[in-house]
């Protein structure tokens, strides 16, 4: 025996089947069967190049400098390389297409030698990783700086080659600091600061600007620079480069105080011998 209770149980059941296969039925047959084609197509991003290009995305990773762009910015055609055209230069990406001079020309001047770029930018995904030139050929493309150096001869023409600074790829800086120490530690100088008195290729052409601090000075002069701050007296608040503004000059008294004496007087052209001397006028 079924209870009623059973009875309405498996009609609404039966119910419910009939409405579900019914719906089934009347859907459009398309919805059921999407194919591969019908998916929207995306280009490649750099992350999928680097999936098979693993080692060229590692090297622009790792040395691409300001080349960290997107492959495609340079790569407007790729896998379209045949042995039979023999089409790969043509095919590859122009470095004018982004780099011109100022004028429009060629990046760094129209010289025969300066092209093709990848003659000293090799890798074009490591622009800046250059092979070093030969030493001799340096002053050929860099006259100003061969001419400069053997005018001026000091101990960086006789004692050093440009490749002895310029160590490692072609347009590497050296800090002085890789080769001296400071002659004047109780300041801190940056190569900067090194460079304002001492112009790298001719550095015993020594100037300075008035307003040099003269604990620089100390460095070398501390003698003078302990007379000057022990005997206080107006002479300590002037600064060293005030009083000589080229190195090793020295300044006649009159250039700051004229003639203060009337030359009836007093022989105003010994003035040691009553004020001593200009580092301790208390003598
Ligand atoms: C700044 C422009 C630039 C960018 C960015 C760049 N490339 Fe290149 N790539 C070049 C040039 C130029 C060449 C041609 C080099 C030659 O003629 O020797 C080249 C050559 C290639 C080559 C063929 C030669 C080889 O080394 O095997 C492949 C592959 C390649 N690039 C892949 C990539 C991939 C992948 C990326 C991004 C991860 C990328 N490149 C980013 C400029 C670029
Ligand atoms: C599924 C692997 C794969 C992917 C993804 C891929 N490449 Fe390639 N690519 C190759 C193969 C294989 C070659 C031919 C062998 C070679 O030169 O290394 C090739 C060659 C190249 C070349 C040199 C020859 C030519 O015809 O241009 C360039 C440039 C290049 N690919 C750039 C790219 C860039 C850019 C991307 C991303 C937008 C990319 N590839 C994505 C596999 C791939
Ligand atoms: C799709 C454009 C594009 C192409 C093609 C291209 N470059 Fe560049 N390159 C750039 C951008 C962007 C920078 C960063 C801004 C700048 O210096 O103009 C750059 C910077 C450089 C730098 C300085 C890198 C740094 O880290 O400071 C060198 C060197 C260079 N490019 C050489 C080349 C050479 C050589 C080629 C040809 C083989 C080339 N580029 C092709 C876009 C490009
Ligand atoms: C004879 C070698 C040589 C050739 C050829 C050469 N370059 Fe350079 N390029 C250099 C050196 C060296 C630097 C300075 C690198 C540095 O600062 O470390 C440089 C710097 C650059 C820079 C970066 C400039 C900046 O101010 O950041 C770009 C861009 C560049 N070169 C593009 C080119 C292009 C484009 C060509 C081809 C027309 C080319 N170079 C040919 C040696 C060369
Ligand atoms: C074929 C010509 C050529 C030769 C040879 C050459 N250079 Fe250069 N050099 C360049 C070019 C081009 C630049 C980039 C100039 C620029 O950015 O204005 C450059 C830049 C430099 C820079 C400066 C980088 C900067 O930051 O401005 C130094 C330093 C340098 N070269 C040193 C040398 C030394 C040392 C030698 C010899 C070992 C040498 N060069 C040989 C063409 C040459
Ligand atoms: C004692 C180290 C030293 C020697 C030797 C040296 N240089 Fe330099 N050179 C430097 C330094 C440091 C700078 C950076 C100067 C600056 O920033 O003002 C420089 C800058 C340069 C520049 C870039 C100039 C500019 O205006 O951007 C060139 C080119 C150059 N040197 C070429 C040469 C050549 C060629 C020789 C050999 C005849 C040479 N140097 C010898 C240290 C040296
Ligand atoms: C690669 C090493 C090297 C670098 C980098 C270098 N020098 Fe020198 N420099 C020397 C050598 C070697 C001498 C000669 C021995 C000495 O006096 O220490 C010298 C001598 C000098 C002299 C004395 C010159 C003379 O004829 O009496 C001055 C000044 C000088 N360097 C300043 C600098 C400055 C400033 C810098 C940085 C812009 C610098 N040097 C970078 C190697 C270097
Ligand atoms: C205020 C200017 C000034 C500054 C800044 C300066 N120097 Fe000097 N330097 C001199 C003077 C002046 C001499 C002595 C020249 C002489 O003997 O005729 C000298 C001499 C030298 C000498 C020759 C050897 C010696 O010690 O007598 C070297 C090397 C030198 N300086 C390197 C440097 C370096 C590296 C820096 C940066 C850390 C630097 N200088 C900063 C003024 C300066
Ligand atoms: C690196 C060491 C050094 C530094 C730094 C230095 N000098 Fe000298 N200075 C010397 C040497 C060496 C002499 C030559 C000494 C001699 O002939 O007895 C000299 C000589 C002088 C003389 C001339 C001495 C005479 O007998 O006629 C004056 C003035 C002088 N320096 C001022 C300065 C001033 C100002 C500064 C700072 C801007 C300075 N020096 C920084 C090393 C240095
Ligand atoms: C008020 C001007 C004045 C100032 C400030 C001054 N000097 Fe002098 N210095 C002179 C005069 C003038 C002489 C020549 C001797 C004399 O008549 O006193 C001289 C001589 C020297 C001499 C060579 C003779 C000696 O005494 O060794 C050196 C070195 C020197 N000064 C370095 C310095 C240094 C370093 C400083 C800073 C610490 C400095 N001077 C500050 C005016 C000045
Ligand atoms: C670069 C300029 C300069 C030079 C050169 C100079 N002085 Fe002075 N002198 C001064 C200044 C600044 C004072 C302080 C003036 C004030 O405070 O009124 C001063 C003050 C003096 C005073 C007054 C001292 C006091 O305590 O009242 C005497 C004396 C003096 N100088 C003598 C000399 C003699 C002597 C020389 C040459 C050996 C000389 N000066 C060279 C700048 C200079
Ligand atoms: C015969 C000794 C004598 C001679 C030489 C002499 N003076 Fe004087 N000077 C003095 C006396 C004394 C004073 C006043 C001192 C005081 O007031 O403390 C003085 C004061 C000064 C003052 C301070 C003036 C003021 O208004 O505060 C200066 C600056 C000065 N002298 C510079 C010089 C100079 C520069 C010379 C050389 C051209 C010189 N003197 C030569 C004796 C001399």
């Amino acid at each position: 025996m079924i209870s009623r209770k059973c009875t309405s149980v498996v009609s609404v059941v039966g119910m419910i089947c009939l409405v579900v296969v019914l719906v089934c039925a009347l859907q459009p047959k398309a919805a059921l069967a999407e194919t591969p084609y019908d998916k929207e197509i995306k280009p490649l991003t750099t992350a999928e190049c680097a999936q098979c290009h693993f080692s060229v995305f590692e090297a622009i990773k790792a040395d691409g400098g300001k080349h960290q762009i997107d492959c495609v910015r340079c790569h407007t055609e790729y896998h379209v390389y045949s042995p039979r055209k023999q089409n790969f230069d043509q095919i590859m990406p122009k470095c004018s297409a982004c780099h011109l001079s100022a004028s429009g020309g060629a990046f760094h001047g129209e010289a025969k030698d300066l092209t093709p770029c990848l003659n000293c930018h090799a890798n074009p995904h490591k622009p800046l990783m250059m092979p070093m030139p030969a030493e001799a050929s340096c002053a050929q493309c860099h006259a100003k700086e061969g001419n400069e150096i053997k005018n001026y001869p000091s101990k960086h023409t006789t004692d050093v080659a440009c490749t002895d600074c310029h160590a490692e790829k072609h347009g590497f800086i050296p800090s002085c600091d890789a080769c001296h120490e400071s002659h004047s530690p109780a300041v801190q100088l940056s190569v900067q600061d090194c460079m304002a008195c001492h112009p790298v290729h001719k550095p015993t052409n020594i100037s300075y600007p008035k307003d040099t601090a003269s604990p620089i000075c100390a460095g070398c002069h501390d003698d003078v620079n302990n007379l000057l701050r022990n005997r206080l007296t107006k002479h300590t608040q002037v600064k060293c480069a005030d009083c000589h503004p080229a190195h090793k000059e020295i300044p006649p008294c009159s250039r700051c105080h004229g003639e203060p004496h009337p030359k009836m007087v007093v022989d105003v052209t010994k003035c040691g011998e009553c004020h001593g001397i200009a580092h301790d006028l208390s003598q």
